[in-house]
């Protein structure tokens, strides 16, 4: 079992631990049970995790609320649902919300947490490896609105994270494959995290693809330390993106852009990612930002991992363009982005949407 530690001085505690282990999921439940002893607690759940391991995990019914699967469902009617559900129970700032699920179920959960009389404990419990290597660490809580995902939301932190690799023993491929979209963005962030000890996760994606493939638990664990250990050292020094922060949304405007497009049907949020750290390449490559050896080896990482240039075909240019400039970091005419420039580093740019072109030229 391996603890790491976010330190967070505006939180309440000042710091929270993430548990990464690989124990038995009835342990797992022996100590969300000693986590919340005396207190009342919701526990929302991913509908297929609730189907796969409500009987073991063996929550009460009445304390449970089932969040049905998509991006879709992360809405402002279901958070009134939960809210209800919340009043319901009589939960008191005493008492605690489980989240057990995806990001989305950690994105929604977190939120309700947040809002639910100004603020109750919430713990993360994430069960996909996109979950596990980024949303449930951080404590960006929020819904979506037909203006713009993740358009209502506060940054809120978890009081503990448990991390059990069980769970991804059933995650589909589509899943897992979205998980590495986040983990290799963290391949070309890693220098600009500004974390104590270099790891070249680079180079531990490229050479280690047949691990991947196995789902080798050593591996995994090994990714999601590095991944957790780069993000909490970037949130440890600007909690609520006020700068440095910034950088984790390396490949995400164009991205977020792409989701809202295609409506949440086309793409999961990892392969949206990996597109939008294609277009970013590009873009850098173009206006002379990083150089082509670089740009080479990052679509041969990108492709090691199964993500090839894909067509664009009915996806609105135009449209696509003014969901980047409706993005919450943008200001509404210019588009805020984050962009490669050396190995594993980044930095901020401030583009006029005409210099922007969704065709790859790889
Ligand atoms: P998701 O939550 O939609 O889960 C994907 C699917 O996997 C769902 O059908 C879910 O039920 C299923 N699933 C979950 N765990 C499973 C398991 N162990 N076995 C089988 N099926 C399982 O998708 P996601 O990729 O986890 O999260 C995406 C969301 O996270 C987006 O809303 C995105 O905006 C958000 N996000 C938030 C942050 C943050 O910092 N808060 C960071 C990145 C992404
Ligand atoms: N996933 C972006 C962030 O946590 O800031």
């Amino acid at each position: 079992m391996t603890t790491l530690t976010v330190n967070i001085s505006e939180t309440p505690s000042g710091s929270y631990p993430i548990y990464i282990d690989n124990d038995d999921l009835k342990e797992l439940k022996k100590k969300l049970d000693e986590e919340t002893k005396e207190r009342k607690r919701l526990v929302i759940f991913s509908e297929k995790v609730y189907k796969i391991y409500g009987k073991i995990l063996d929550f009460k019914k009445s304390e449970t609320f089932v969040l049905k699967d998509g991006e879709q469902q992360k809405n402002i009617k279901n958070y009134e649902k939960i809210i209800r559900k919340c009043i319901e129970l009589k939960l008191s700032r005493k008492d605690m919300i489980i989240a057990i699920g995806g990001g989305v179920v950690g994105d929604m959960a977190g939120f309700v947490a947040a809002t639910y009389m100004r603020g109750i404990k919430f713990l993360q419990v994430p069960t996909t490896l996109l979950a596990m290597v980024d949303s449930s660490v951080g404590g960006k809580t929020a819904i979506d609105m037909p203006h713009g995902k993740n358009f209502v939301g506060a940054f809120y932190q978890p009081k503990a994270v448990y991390i059990n690799l069980n769970f991804l023993k059933t995650l589909d491929e589509k899943q897992y494959k979205s998980g590495f979209g986040e983990v290799i963005k963290y391949g070309f962030i890693e220098k600009s995290c500004q974390y104590g000890e270099y790891f070249n996760l680079i180079k531990i994606l490229k050479e280690n693809r047949d691990k991947y493939e196995k789902r080798d638990n050593e591996f995994l664990a090994r990714i999601i330390e590095i991944c957790l250990k780069l993000k909490s050292s970037v949130v440890e020094k600007d909690e609520k993106e006020s700068g440095l922060r910034k950088i984790l949304n390396l490949g995400h405007t164009f991205g977020h852009a792409l989701e809202e497009e295609t409506k949440y049907k086309r793409y999961t949020h990892g392969y949206a990612v990996v597109l939008g750290l294609m277009f970013i390449f590009n873009y850098a490559l173009k206006n002379n930002l990083c150089g082509r050896e670089y740009y080479d080896e990052a679509y041969t990482l990108m492709s090691v991992y199964g993500y090839e240039p894909p067509c664009f075909c009915g996806i609105n240019k135009k449209r696509t363009l003014n969901y980047m400039k409706t993005d919450k970091k943008s200001d509404g005419n210019t588009i805020n982005l984050i962009v490669p420039v050396n190995y594993g580093e980044v930095t901020e740019k401030t583009a006029d949407s005409v210099e922007f072109d969704i065709e790859y030229i790889k």
